[in-house]
């Protein structure tokens, strides 16, 4: 990645022989339609994002290209990460799949690609991840990394191809601090990139423990819940279609979070996902 003036830090992620640096705080685009992404897209760039989380479910990829189009930064200035879907888990499918999501894209290679989940009954997932490497080594992208692998699926990777993701990005938030996957993924070089950072948005950003943060430091809650997560080591992929917010989510290296306050933190752990358990979700 070419030298910015960005105050986001770069995380490195294993990648063959060498390594591939991501920014550790991104923009996720789940949810935003086509049409709008890439107006989206244009604002977060604007605001300072230089990493964009996208995947082929999302339909927006196509909104995402059209704004890589247009902005003025050069290629090798943005991380572009994206994912391939459920449906087209396994070698060939796979690897059609990443040649529709680059031509819509408009891109020769994207900077991270994510099998999207591990889908257990379909079992179909260590041959994917086989074929990521591969595609990795063919140059369509620079890293490889999954999405909500728990434990035991990563453990399969590593026993059948002696290679780990680079990267597990997981549903992570206050109410669900995924311990267990963190200190996994410490152990064994795997980076945790934290998906529905903020709780969508919802509870997570009124709890008062939060909230008491946020008005003794004059930020606002999803600032303090962002800075949680850099502090604790996560790579973050906010989404906000609102410009104020993307502005905002991005002005988080000003302030740092206590000890005390990273501890009060770590006390709201529920265990309480949003989304689907990866142990069953086979959709
Ligand atoms: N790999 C996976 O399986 C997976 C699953 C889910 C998500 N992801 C990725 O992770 C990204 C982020 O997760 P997410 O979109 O689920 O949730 P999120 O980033 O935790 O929250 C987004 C929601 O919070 C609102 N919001 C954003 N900034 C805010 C602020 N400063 N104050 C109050 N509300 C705010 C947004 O509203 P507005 O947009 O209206 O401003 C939106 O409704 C996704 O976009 C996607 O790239 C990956």
């Amino acid at each position: 990645m070419a030298e910015t003036n960005t105050p986001v830090p770069a995380v490195a992620l294993r990648a063959g022989s060498g390594t591939v640096e991501i920014p550790q705080l991104g923009y996720g685009v789940w949810q935003v339609p086509d049409a709008e992404a890439a107006e989206a897209v244009t604002n977060a760039l604007d605001a300072g994002y230089r990493s964009v989380d996208t995947a082929a479910i999302y339909g927006n990829e196509a909104g995402v290209g059209q704004a890589l189009a247009d902005t003025d930064l050069a290629r090798d200035e943005i991380f572009v990460t994206t994912k391939v879907w459920n449906d087209d888990q396994g070698t060939d499918a796979t690897r059609a799949a990443l040649d529709t999501s680059l031509g819509k894209l408009g891109l020769d290679a994207v900077d991270l690609y994510l099998i999207h989940w591990p889908v257990p009954a379909k079992d179909a997932y260590v041959d994917t991840w086989k074929t990521l490497l591969a595609l990795r080594e063919e140059g369509k992208t620079r890293a490889a990394g999954v999405c909500n692998f728990e434990v035991e699926h990563l453990q399969r990777l590593q026993e059948e191809t002696g290679e780990l993701p680079a990267l597990n990005q997981i549903e992570l938030h206050p109410y669900l601090q995924q311990r267990e996957l963190r200190e996994f993924h410490q152990a064994n070089d795997i980076r945790t990139e934290a998906w529905s950072p903020l709780g969508q948005g919802g509870e997570v950003l009124q709890d008062p423990v939060i909230t008491g943060i946020a008005d003794r430091l004059g930020v606002t809650p999803a600032q303090v819940v962002l800075r949680w997560h850099l502090q604790i080591g996560n790579v973050v992929i906010p989404k906000s279609v609102t410009p104020e917010r993307i502005k905002s989510n991005f002005d988080v290296f000003g302030f740092e979070l206590t000890d005390e306050d990273l501890k009060a933190i770590e006390g709201l752990d529920r265990g309480e996902r949003l989304g689907p358990d990866p142990k069953t979700f086979n959709g």
